[in-house]
C-alpha cells in the first residue's frame, strides 16, 4: 500500500484552479510545492526509526536475559523495609521481636530454607510473654519465658500479640499458619464473647475457640471450653484432681538458670536457712503456718529473708530473721545457693523460683532441743542438685509438642455437639 503522499504533480492537480489568474496561480502552486514532502526525506526518517527501534529492542533483550545483581540488591533493600528491624540487639521490645520473626519467616519462604516447625506460628497473647522478655520475673513471667524459650528451640515462629485486639489483628493475617494461641483465661472468655475476636459465620477470620489456650497460674477451669484448654504451671491434674483433673499440665523448666549457678555442696554452705516470703505481710496473713512457733532453732542457724515492707501501719520483722530487703534475681539465687535449707511459711504455696534449689522442710523447730526437728533432719541430709524429671526442658518440650500439634478440633466438635443437643452452653463456629 502506498502510504506516503503523491510526490509528482499531474495535470489533474491543476484542473480545478483554472479560474484563478495566472500569476496568482503560480504563487499558489509554489506554496503547495513547498508543502509537499519529498520521498527521500520520508525514506531516511523511516530508516532512522527502524534502526533505533532495533537498537533499543536489542538492549532490552540483553538486559532482561543478563543476571541482574543490581536489581536483586535493590529488591532486598526493599524487603528490609517490610517489618523493619530497628534495634537488632534489643530483646525487650516485642514489636521488634515480631518483626525479626516475620523477617526470618519471609526470608526462609523466599529461599525455601525454612527449618522444621518454622512455618507453624504460636501466638503469644498473654502479656506475661512480652513482660518476660522485658525482664519481669513474677512467677507467671518465669513460666512464660521457659515456654517461650522451648518453643523457639523447637523452631516454632512465635509472635507476640498482647491483648485481644492485637490477637485478632495478628490472627487474621495468617490464620492457617497459627497452630495455637496462648492467652490469659479472662481474655479467652472475652474473645469468645466478642464477635470481632472469635470466629463466627460472618467473621470467618476470627480465632476459633479450640485454638486458644488459657495461661492460668491457678487451679480450676478458665476457658470457654473448660479444663482441657486450661494450661497449668504445675501438675494440677495430679495435685488438685478436684477441679483440675482435666487441666493441661504444661509446666515450666528453670533447668538452664539452675545449672548456670555453681552448686555448693551442702556441707560447704554457711549455717544459713532461707525463709521464703517476698513481703512482710505474709507473717500476719491467715495462711501463715507457724503461728505461735519460734522459727529460731536451738542450734546456731542464720535465718535470712529478702522481704519488702508492704505493711501500712507499724510492724516489725519477726525475731531472729535477718531481712535483706527485696533482692534482685541474681542476689536472690546467690542467697539460695548458700542456704542449707529453705523454710516455707504457707504463702506462697507455689513458686517457680524455688522449686529446684533446695528441699523445703516441714515444721522448722521444736521447743524441746533434744527432739530431732525436721529442720535439723533436713540440714543433716543435704540433697544433691536435682531436677524433677517433669521439669526438665525436654519434658516441657514434649508437652508443648502435644499442645501445638494435637488435634483440638475433634474434642471441640464433641463439646459443640453436646451443647447443641442439650441446649446448655454457648455454641460456636469450629
Ligand atoms: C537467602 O539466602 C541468602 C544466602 O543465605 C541471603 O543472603 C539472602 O538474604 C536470603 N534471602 C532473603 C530474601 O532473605
Ligand atoms: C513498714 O512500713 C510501715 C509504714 O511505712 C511502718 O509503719 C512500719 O514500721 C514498717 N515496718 C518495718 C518493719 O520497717
Ligand atoms: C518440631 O516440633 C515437633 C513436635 O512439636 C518436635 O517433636 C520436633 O522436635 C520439633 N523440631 C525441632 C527441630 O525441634
Amino acid at each position: 500500500m502506498k502510504w506516503w503522499p503523491a510526490a509528482i504533480p499531474t495535470e489533474a492537480d491543476h484542473g480545478e484552479y483554472e479560474l484563478i489568474p495566472s500569476d496568482e496561480r503560480s504563487r499558489q502552486q509554489r506554496r503547495r510545492e513547498r508543502r509537499r514532502i519529498r520521498p527521500a526525506y520520508v525514506f531516511i526518517a523511516s530508516a532512522c526509526l527502524l534502526c533505533s527501534s532495533i537498537v533499543l529492542f536489542t538492549v532490552d533483550f540483553f538486559r532482561l536475559r543478563a543476571p541482574r545483581p543490581s536489581n536483586d540488591a535493590g529488591w532486598l533493600d526493599f524487603f528490609k523495609k517490610l517489618w523493619p528491624v530497628g534495634l537488632p540487639d534489643v530483646t525487650d521490645n516485642w514489636q521488634n521481636e515480631n518483626n525479626k520473626a516475620m523477617h526470618a519467616l519471609m526470608s526462609c519462604m523466599v529461599n525455601r530454607t525454612c527449618k522444621e516447625n518454622q512455618t507453624s506460628i504460636v501466638l503469644l497473647s498473654s502479656e506475661h510473654f512480652s513482660h518476660s522478655i522485658a525482664g519481669h520475673v513474677s512467677g507467671e513471667d518465669i513460666w512464660a519465658i521457659s515456654v517461650l524459650i522451648s518453643l523457639q528451640e523447637m523452631g516454632y515462629t512465635t509472635i507476640y500479640a498482647p491483648k485481644n485486639e492485637e490477637l485478632a489483628r495478628s490472627y487474621r493475617r495468617f490464620p492457617d499458619l497459627v497452630k495455637a494461641v496462648i492467652l490469659e483465661g479472662a481474655d479467652s472468655k472475652r474473645c469468645f464473647d466478642d464477635p470481632k475476636c472469635i470466629k463466627t459465620l460472618t467473621h470467618p477470620l476470627g480465632v476459633p475457640v479450640w485454638k486458644m489456650f488459657s495461661f492460668h497460674f491457678w487451679t480450676g477451669a478458665e476457658h470457654p471450653l473448660g479444663n482441657r484448654w486450661t494450661l497449668s504451671p504445675e501438675n494440677y491434674p495430679v495435685l488438685a484432681p478436684g477441679n483440675s483433673k482435666d487441666n493441661f499440665y504444661l509446666g515450666y523448666s528453670i533447668e538452664r538458670t539452675c545449672v548456670k549457678k555453681p552448686f555448693i555442696p551442702g556441707d560447704d554452705r554457711p549455717m544459713q536457712a532461707y525463709i521464703l516470703a517476698k513481703q512482710l505481710s505474709y507473717f500476719t496473713d491467715k495462711n501463715y503456718m507457724w503461728k505461735g512457733v519460734s522459727l529460731v532453732p536451738p542450734f546456731p542457724l542464720d535465718l535470712v529473708a529478702g522481704m519488702r515492707n508492704d505493711t501500712k501501719g507499724p510492724s516489725s520483722i519477726p525475731d531472729g530473721i535477718n531481712n535483706l530487703g527485696q533482692l534482685n534475681q541474681q542476689d536472690f539465687y546467690e542467697q539460695l545457693s548458700k542456704s542449707r535449707v529453705l523454710i516455707g511459711i504457707g504463702n506462697p504455696r507455689l513458686s517457680p523460683r524455688m522449686t529446684h534449689w533446695i528441699g523445703t522442710v516441714g515444721r522448722p523447730s521444736m521447743t524441746d532441743s533434744n527432739s530431732r526437728s525436721p529442720l535439723k533432719e533436713a540440714m543433716d541430709h543435704p540433697i544433691p542438685r536435682y531436677i524433677v524429671p517433669d521439669m526438665s526442658m525436654d519434658a516441657l518440650k514434649y508437652r508443648l509438642g502435644v499442645l501445638v500439634e494435637g488435634d483440638w478440633k475433634t474434642p471441640a466438635e464433641e463439646i459443640l455437639r453436646e451443647r447443641k443437643a442439650t441446649g446448655k452452653g454457648k455454641t460456636f463456629e469450629l
